[in-house]
């Protein structure tokens, strides 16, 4: 499938039409922002990374029984995926704390959650895509009742398929976000899942081998990304 005009570029992908309305090729690109926007760089080869790592995930969860875009990959940088309108709400699930919950409520990274915790951000870049509750979320109609259970449910299900896989890989999921769209009414999952939107602690050392390495300046960065790709790959 022929990618044809570029109809969205964001901070690292591009999505182009195709000649079947209903299919988009996504271009996953090396380009890095962290902080809205304000940390911006390149991380070599992220792309390539990003879009296997996407494509071995969302295979994983098909065969779980979790609809999502993904079609087939076409090349190192680029999958076809279906094309969904994308429900605006940054969905993160959280199995230990770190990162913004850490900073929001005041605690050490590394807390182990007897459950995992689930929240949603509205995904508006020029309000710092601002966390949002259920009734506010139904009360904007960003979601219906039942997508925003099924959502719930979809990502809930993801966490359950990807901890045990990345468990099996000597990789703790510490948390991670998703976007879901709508095709053919219903709900899938959509966008990535990659070292950029999940946190990925090795097993045995703690080390960070996810994006936390460019937005804090750890060094290695490439390094990470390429160590996770390699390890799914086994
Ligand atoms: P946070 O701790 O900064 O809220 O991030 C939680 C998870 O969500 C983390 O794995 C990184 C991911 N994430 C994104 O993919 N995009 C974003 O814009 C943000 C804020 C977080």
């Amino acid at each position: 499938m022929e990618k044809l005009e570029m109809l969205y570029e964001g901070k690292a992908k591009r999505v182009y039409r195709t000649e079947d309305p209903k299919l988009y090729v996504v271009q996953y690109k090396d380009d890095a922002t962290a902080n809205n926007g304000l940390k911006r760089g390149t991380i070599e080869d992220k792309g390539i990374v990003n879009n296997k790592m996407s494509a071995i995930l969302f295979q994983l969860l098909t065969e779980n029984g979790v609809p999502n875009h993904f079609q087939e990959l076409l090349s190192e940088r680029e999958q076809l995926v279906k094309a969904v309108e994308i429900v605006p709400l940054e969905v993160i699930i959280r199995n230990v704390s770190a990162g913004s919950f850490s900073k929001r409520y005041g605690a050490v990274e590394g807390i182990v959650f007897d459950e995992p915790t689930l929240e949603f951000s509205y995904k508006k870049d020029e309000l710092g895509d601002p966390l949002i509750n259920d009734s506010h979320i139904l009360g904007l109609k960003l979601a219906k009742k039942e997508e925003l259970e099924e959502i719930k449910r979809l990502a809930l299900k993801v966490n359950e398929v990807l901890k045990d896989f990345f468990s099996k890989k000597g990789l703790k999921l510490i948390d991670f976000k998703l976007e879901f769209g709508k095709y053919d009414g219903k709900i899938i999952l959509a966008d990535e899942i990659s070292p950029d939107t999940c946190r990925l602690w090795d097993a045995v050392t703690d080390e960070k081998l996810d994006k936390d390495r460019f937005r804090r300046d750890l060094g290695n960065i490439e390094e990470a990304y390429k160590e996770v790709i390699r390890r799914l790959e086994e």
